[in-house]
């Protein structure tokens, strides 16, 4: 048996799909990356360069025009519970309470009688106590978030994907998710994938951060994020990678050369 020591590989993966006219458009091309036991790493890009298409064939809800996935060294077919998936929007569903959101993975795969017990150890994880009756019109977007991880950490998955979890969000109850994120990631020694938009959401929270060009998304760099955990907003080393980022993406102008007279 050779020895596997990345979580997940992604080979070669190209992706297609049709356009409004029945026209091929191209939205991954050629991407590779392996993925680490434990590892956080973020995903960033422009709108539409692929991201939730790309985290979609590693969760296993479709498969790529060519190239390879694996997970553990075998390929990645349909999705699983070994990888939790959150979606850009809570995607809780709107007819269930927030403690049966959280249980229906539990029951979807005929566990919910041994572990019912386990529902509240997860409600109270994400500091929903209270609320377990209240439907998802009921709550705060945060806390819609806040249950869909819940949701998706109790099938206890190796790899968790997160696709933009905290962008509806305001940027405080942002940095306290990303806290728990954290807290979370830390506890349960998962590897975690997350797509954001956000900069300084990567910096904070990933130990490598790939960023992806526009639509047809490639990998265009692989940033490594060498600072030790909580990390500090406002450090000098925080803000040097996040201008060497902006830079890379062209979004750092030098203000007083394009207003100079
Ligand atoms: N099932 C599909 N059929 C046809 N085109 C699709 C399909 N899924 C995605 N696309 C197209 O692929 C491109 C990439 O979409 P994707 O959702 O992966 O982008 P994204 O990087 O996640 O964008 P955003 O940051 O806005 O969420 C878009 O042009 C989109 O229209
Ligand atoms: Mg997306």
């Amino acid at each position: 048996m050779s020895m596997i020591s990345d979580t997940l590989t992604i080979a070669n993966v190209s992706q297609t799909f049709a356009g409004a006219a029945g026209e091929p458009v191209e939205v991954l091309k050629d991407v590779s990356l392996t993925v680490g036991r434990n590892e956080f790493i973020s995903i960033i890009g422009p709108s539409g360069c692929g991201k939730t298409t790309l985290l979609r064939l590693i969760a296993g809800l479709s498969s790529p025009l060519s190239g390879e996935l694996l997970m553990n060294g075998a390929p990645i077919k349909t999705a699983s519970s070994e990888r939790g998936y959150i979606f850009q929007s809570s995607g809780l569903f709107p007819w269930l309470t927030v403690e049966k959101n959280i249980a229906a993975g539990l029951k979807a795969r005929g566990l919910y009688k041994a572990r019912k017990s386990e529902v509240q150890r997860y409600v109270d994880l994400v500091g929903l106590g209270g609320f377990e009756k209240s439907y998802p019109h009921q709550i705060s977007g945060g806390m819609a978030q806040r249950a869909a991880i819940a949701r998706a950490l109790i099938n206890n998955p190796e790899v968790l994907l997160l696709d933009e979890p905290l962008g509806a969000l305001d940027s405080f109850t942002r940095m306290s998710l990303q806290d728990e994120l954290i807290r979370l990631w830390r506890e349960r020694g998962n590897t975690m994938v997350m797509v954001t938009h956000d900069i300084d959401e990567a910096i904070y929270l990933s130990r490598r951060i790939v960023m992806m060009s526009p639509r047809p998304g490639r990998i265009v760099q692989i940033l490594d994020v060498p600072m030790s955990y909580p990390r500090n907003r406002a450090a000098g080393d925080f803000t040097a990678l996040r201008t060497q980022i902006l830079k890379r993406m062209d979004f750092a102008r030098d203000v007083q050369e394009e207003y100079a007279i």
